[in-house]
């Protein structure tokens, strides 16, 4: 996602523009740009990298003149983050100049079309296509140039228009991307969210789909899809600034668990098209996928627990052998890598110092590289063969959440796309496998909808010393993550433990009250489990169950149960991994933890 805003009044814009980027950063930062009118005069100033950068570049936009512009702040999905490709794009002869965020899905055949009209592109976005029609559908009424190109465009867009023959008019218009309007005295501006808005105004409007708005400093009509005008409720907006930023949650992370099913959604629908697995532009063959006779996937903490999941997924349908190995580890241990060997390197920031030079020891050993990544343009991401992006938007809490989910539904894209390019499941097989996929964002939107009393078992865990997560299979996958997720923000001490592994040792530690987290979400090895919280509750546990919904749970002897949607056993850890999200967050709160920036932690570990 980006960030845009746009202003229209009596005071200079620049600055404006600046300060409201500088408030929507956490939205997307790998390049930035404004746009401002002076008359007929537009000047566009962009960099790549920060506000900060932007400001250092244009000496704070001195000497750009003009009371009306947009600006924006890029997360950037198709096309690298460079100068060229930053926002404001404008049209063939500097009209129009435009900020958009989300994404125009059928941009390349109007931009075939155009280029076959003559019209010369300077980016790869498909945001400039827009700036491009707008100019194409010009006939003197900016009005009818902005309805007549959203009429041609299908896919997502937030879009704030300025036009050189039009001083002091700006046109935002809205489909499946947030755009509100901020109301001010002599003023108006848009925003992709409150933040850029609340210190100039608490008076908003929220465009709807399909809406579209025309601002002037004193005036403001906002117009239906047909181009009638529509009376629009102006709300106010009483949120402090850093509530604001949060969306009014209380913690980046606890708003970032709640984005899971966008953030689904956004990583799995696009690479699902008529009924196929479409990844990308994926250079491997089925010739090149044969070639290969081990798979090894290498990461550090959570990015390691998704491939975790992603192990069991891809052995069990390629039949190809599969291992995890810590990044870390692996750099330094001589590994048995040559060209038959597929390197899967998982990274959320695409910048961890083990895992680059992990994956640079793999690949002097002729290893090929797949990355799944979320931050295009980062040195993994770089240094790949293959890279599949999570599309996750920027995640800011340092405890990943909506990035572990979004990997692992990565790895299951490509272990279905795989398994059936080899031939080793039927069309059958991989219809299912596909729907079972497309079923995993409402799967997790259910994991937190009927899990409203996890603040509440958080209480009873909150005082505890030491916490066992058991699992088998996929759940033993998830207890790993869940269990690094409450020590990372809690402080409190936990184990991830095989819970067929328990009597060969650890059963020792359990003792009277010792809390023990059994995850029985796999319904083959369901009644293991239960045999296996027998035993820790005959030693005094106190059991937390995490299972299946519909699940006998008559003979289930655990304190508490937590229960979640039931999908394909191989894809359990997307919901199931939901409420540990949740129960940790909450043990963490209870304790007055630094949930967002825990001690010791960084987001992204960039030494060794
Ligand atoms: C996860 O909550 C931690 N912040 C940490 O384990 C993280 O997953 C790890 O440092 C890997 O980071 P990356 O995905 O950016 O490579």
């Amino acid at each position: 996602m980006c960030g845009i805003v746009g202003y229209t009044g009596k005071r200079q814009a620049a600055s404006i523009l600046l300060e409201g980027l500088e408030k929507l950063e956490y939205r997307g930062y790998d390049s930035v740009g404004i746009a401002v009118l002076n008359d007929s005069d537009m000047r566009i100033l962009k960099d790549v990298g920060r506000i900060k950068d932007l400001r250092k570049s244009s000496n704070n936009a001195k000497g750009v003149e003009g009371t009306i512009g947009i600006g924006h702040s890029r997360w950037a999905t198709h096309g690298a983050p460079t100068v060229a490709n930053a926002h404001p794009h404008y049209s063939a002869s500097g009209k129009f100049s435009i900020v958009h965020n989300g994404i125009i899905e059928n941009y390349a055949v109007l931009k075939e079309r155009l280029i076959s009209e003559g019209v010369e592109f300077r980016s790869e976005t498909d945001t400039e296509v827009v700036a491009q029609l707008l100019e194409k559908c010009y006939d003197g009424d900016f009005k009818s140039a902005v309805q007549r190109t959203a009429d041609m465009l299908e896919g997502s867009y937030a879009l704030g228009i300025i036009c050189t023959d039009f001083p002091g008019v700006l046109f935002a218009v809205r489909r499946s991307s947030p755009l509100l309007i901020g109301v001010g005295q002599d003023e108006n501006f848009i925003a992709s969210d409150v933040t850029a808005l609340i210190s100039s105004t608490r008076n908003v409007i929220y465009l709807e789909d399909g809406e579209f708005a025309r601002l002037t400093p004193d005036s403001l009509t906002v117009f239906a899809e047909n181009g009638d005008e529509i009376e629009k409720e102006i709300a106010y907006i009483d949120w402090d600034i850093a509530a604001a930023e949060k969306g009014g949650y209380d913690h980046f992370m606890l708003k970032e668990i709640m984005e899971q099913p966008a953030a689904l959604e956004k990583t799995i629908e696009p690479r699902i098209k008529n009924g196929k697995i479409v990844l990308d532009d994926f250079k491997m063959s089925a010739a090149d996928l044969r070639s290969i006779n081990r798979i090894i996937i290498t990461a550090c903490g959570s990015a390691s627990y998704a491939g975790q999941l992603g192990r069991i997924v891809l052995e069990k349908l390629t039949r190809i052998p599969v291992e995890v190995d810590l990044a870390s580890e692996l750099r330094y241990r001589d590994p048995i890598i040559d060209e038959h060997t597929l390197l899967i390197v998982i990274s959320q920031s695409g910048e961890t110092a083990d895992t680059i030079a992990a994956m640079k020891e793999a690949k002097l050993r002729g290893a090929r590289v797949l990355s799944i990544v979320n931050v295009v343009g980062s040195t993994i991401a770089k240094l790949s063969d293959d890279v599949l992006f999570t599309w996750a938007g920027p995640e800011i809490a340092v405890a990943t959440t909506k990035g572990y989910t979004t990997q692992a539904a990565v790895l299951y894209l490509f272990a279905v796309w795989a398994a059936h390019k080899m031939g080793k499941i039927a069309d059958t097989e991989y219809a299912r496998y596909i729907e079972e996929i497309k079923a995993l964002p409402e799967a997790t939107k259910k994991a937190i909808e009927i899990n409203n009393n996890l603040e509440e078992i958080a209480n009873k865990y909150k005082d505890n010393g030491n916490i066992f997560f058991i699992g088998r299979n996929v759940d033993y996958a998830v207890c790993m993550e869940g269990s690094l997720k409450l020590k990372e923000i809690s402080y409190i001490h936990s184990e991830a433990y095989a819970a067929g592994e328990l009597k060969h040792g650890t059963i020792s530690l359990i003792d009277e009250g010792t809390p023990v987290i059994a995850l029985c979400c796999h319904e083959a090895l369901f009644d293991k489990m239960l045999s296996n919280i027998k035993e820790v509750k005959a030693r005094g546990a106190k059991v937390l169950c995490v299972c299946l919904e519909g699940a006998d749970m008559s003979s289930c002897e655990a304190d508490d149960i937590i229960f979640v949607p039931k999908t394909d056993p191989l894809f359990n850890g997307s919901a199931e991994v939901v409420p540990l999200q949740i129960l940790s967050y909450y043990i963490a709160k209870a304790k007055g933890c630094d949930i967002d920036k825990p001690r010791n932690l960084a987001k992204s570990v960039t030494v060794e």
